[in-house]
């Protein structure tokens, strides 16, 4: 932009086309995924570009407080209470005989605007917070496990003489919770919270992409199938938690003819919802144990590798790989980063210091995996990546049995 350009530019101006593009845009339900995500990257960038320094970081600072905030508000049921009114605006008596709280407190956790004519008026996003959501969920295993976790990073860096946590029993989770067992065999002795995990891992599914829209399950599962398919195609979804990622394939592909086998932890599979299809078969299992499910045609581990170190990752390998024959194929969903591929997106920078914090572990390169998979007689036949690769580093790592001849 050439000097005389920038003096020309009445800022009025700029602020009254920005909200009149918000309100257009707002209302426009036909943006695409791609036009949406490049939007929002343009409006990070202007945001960063004008505000100043001092302000981000003071931001910063407060973050924690919103999550509290929220969940507090959750307890107190006042997302279940907004989310019935049908005209959205609370009276202060409403909230104090729903939630038997101080309406100040209401307030002053900050998740309401007070209307001229003194009603208290939630947020739009008031109804995924309600009781039972994901994102309810979500905000629960953020604030109770992962952030009190998070808070001890520093003592326990400073003991640790800042060595990178690598034992994912021995980790910042176990320190801040006085614990020797494993966040999942914590979870286990703890239903309420392990189902709050659950919820989030759903969240996380309507938020981030899924595995069967990153590899091509139209045309790959017809190769795996063969030209004329005898037999059902055979899945089984290890640590598949309650199903939520074999659900959407059978909605991504109705017309698939397959034998869903969902394994997890028993506390999980508690969890999975009554009114799940009778061709989803649960299975309690324990993926440090031999996989009783032969010679399936396809293996899933989404997002387990993640929250194990290398050595824990091998034994899971080898269980998997002893279970394959020659037609099987494993599929692995991960984020995969790509040394030298130049941006690391925000959402993988946070996964993989919660998979440090939470389980000694992290998120891995393209490199990594390829020397694990080998390590355990594995073959990385192909990357399949996110199409629009602007979000993050997701990828499914489509891998078969190394041939011995
Ligand atoms: C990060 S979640 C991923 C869940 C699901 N695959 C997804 O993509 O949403 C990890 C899953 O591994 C399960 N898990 C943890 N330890 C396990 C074990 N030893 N055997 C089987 N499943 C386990 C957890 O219960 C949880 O459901």
């Amino acid at each position: 932009m050439s000097p005389a350009m920038q003096e020309s530019i009445d800022i009025e101006n700029v602020i009254d086309a920005l909200s009149r593009t918000g309100n257009y845009l707002s209302n426009q339900m036909d943006i695409t995924v791609d036009q949406r995500t490049r939007l929002l990257k343009a409006c990070e960038k202007l945001s960063s570009q004008i505000m100043p320094l001092r302000n981000k970081i003071w931001d910063l600072g407060f973050k924690g407080f919103e999550t509290t905030a929220i969940r507090v508000a959750m307890d107190m049921r006042i997302f279940d209470l907004a989310g019935k009114s049908t005209t959205k605006e609370l009276t202060p008596q409403q909230i104090s005989s729903h939630a038997g709280a101080d309406p100040v407190l209401a307030l002053s956790i900050g998740l309401f605007t007070i209307t001229p004519q003194g009603m208290y008026k939630p947020g739009p996003w008031v109804n995924d917070l309600a009781q039972g959501r994901p994102l309810s969920d979500m905000i629960t295993f953020i604030h109770d496990v992962m952030l009190p976790a998070c808070q001890k990073l520093p003592e326990f860096l400073s003991k640790t003489g800042y060595q990178n946590p690598s034992d994912a029993n021995a980790c910042p989770f176990q320190y801040a919770f006085e614990t020797n067992d494993h966040l999942y065999t914590w979870l286990s002795k703890n239903p309420a919270i392990y189902s709050a995990f659950c919820g989030l891992m759903k969240a996380m599914e309507q938020n981030a992409i899924c595995w069967p829209d990153i590899f091509d399950v139209h045309e790959r599962f017809k190769v795996f199938q063969g030209p004329s398919p005898a037999e059902p195609l055979q899945l089984v979804d290890v640590g598949g938690g309650i199903g939520h990622k074999i659900q959407y394939l059978k909605e991504t592909m109705p017309d698939l003819v397959a034998e869903f086998t969902l394994q997890d932890l028993p506390e999980v599979l508690k969890n999975v919802p009554a009114g799940m299809n009778a061709d989803i078969q649960p299975m309690p299992h324990d993926f440090f144990q031999p996989q009783p499910v032969k010679g399936a045609t396809v293996y899933v581990l989404a997002r387990i590798l993640h929250n194990w170190p290398d050595a824990d990752c091998r034994k899971i390998l080898r269980h998997t790989r002893d279970a394959m024959n020659d037609r099987s194929t494993l599929l692995i969903h991960e984020g995969v980063f790509t040394p030298g591929a130049g941006e690391v997106y925000p959402l993988d920078v946070v996964l993989d210091m919660v998979m440090m914090v939470s389980c000694g572990s992290m998120e891995r390169s393209e490199s990594q995996f390829r020397e694990l998979l080998a390590s355990e007689g594995l073959d990385l036949v192909r990357v399949w990546r996110v199409k629009n690769q602007e979000k993050s580093q997701e990828g499914v790592l489509e891998v078969r049995k190394k041939r011995l001849d």
